[in-house]
């Protein structure tokens, strides 16, 4: 078993006016590769700033983050790129979704990136539709889409750098329970072609659906792993 994230007396202490905010206070712990690990905790105790750190959006106050055994805090703005951009997708809560674009288009943009010539990068961006179920959906702009399928947009275009591990933020916070369920499936169906996925929920139900889970509070771990 191989520890893909690991975290070691992590903290994330934010500042505002005279008041010292600790959203995470002291949190340890790994995540084997190939779990389906599940976040739960009220709203405010910390867990966006727990993703944000994983996906290297952000930097701890103190403490240590690995990923893959390499530690963040020795890394360039170069390397926290590639980990970001190679390694790791993000799925939001609100979709995240360039307005004016096309679904296809939303998906083919991190392969822009990437520098992927065009005829490939559609390529790959219409068969990641199809493979989230939106074959019939390519050339709709979000506003055209449901919840829904704005989501299956937006893990498509997760994927679309291969990562080994999805972070998903509530994903299923905007939608509606069956929409949600369905939201779902697709991260099982994820998991089981062997990537770690990280998912943030309120709903304990979708939470008991993950293979383990951690709680926190007020920045700090109270139950799991
Ligand atoms: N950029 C920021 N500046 C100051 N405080 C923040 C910032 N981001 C989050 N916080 C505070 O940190 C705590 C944890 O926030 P967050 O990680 O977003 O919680 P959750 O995702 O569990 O709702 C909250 O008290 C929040 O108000
Ligand atoms: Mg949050």
């Amino acid at each position: 078993m191989c520890i893909v994230i690991s975290f070691e007396d992590v903290r994330r202490y934010y500042v505002v006016g005279e008041n010292v905010i600790k959203a995470l206070d002291g949190i340890s712990f790994d995540i084997i590769s190939g779990s389906f690990l599940a976040i739960m905790g009220p709203s405010g105790s910390g867990k966006s700033t727990l993703m944000n750190l994983i996906g290297c959006l952000d930097t701890p106050t103190s403490g240590v983050i690995r990923i893959d055994g390499e530690t963040l805090g020795d890394m360039g703005e170069d390397e926290l790129a590639l980990i970001r951009n190679r390694k790791i997708g993000f799925v939001f809560q609100n979709f995240n979704l360039l307005p004016k674009l096309s679904a296809l288009d939303n998906v083919m943009v991190p392969l822009l990136y990437r520098g992927i010539p065009l005829k490939e990068r559609k390529e790959k961006a219409e068969a990641l539709l199809e493979k989230v179920g939106l074959g019939d959906r390519m050339k709709h702009r979000p506003t055209e889409l449901s919840g829904g399928q704005k989501q299956r947009v937006a893990i498509a275009r997760a994927l679309s750098n291969n990562p080994s591990i999805i972070l998903a933020d509530e994903p299923t916070g905007a939608l509606d329970s069956k929409t949600g369920d369905q939201i779902m499936e697709l991260f099982e169906n994820l998991n089981d072609e062997g990537r770690t996925i990280v998912f943030v929920t309120h709903d304990r139900t979708l939470g008991a659906r993950c293979r383990s889970s951690i709680s926190i509070r007020d920045g700090r771990i109270v139950d799991g792993c």
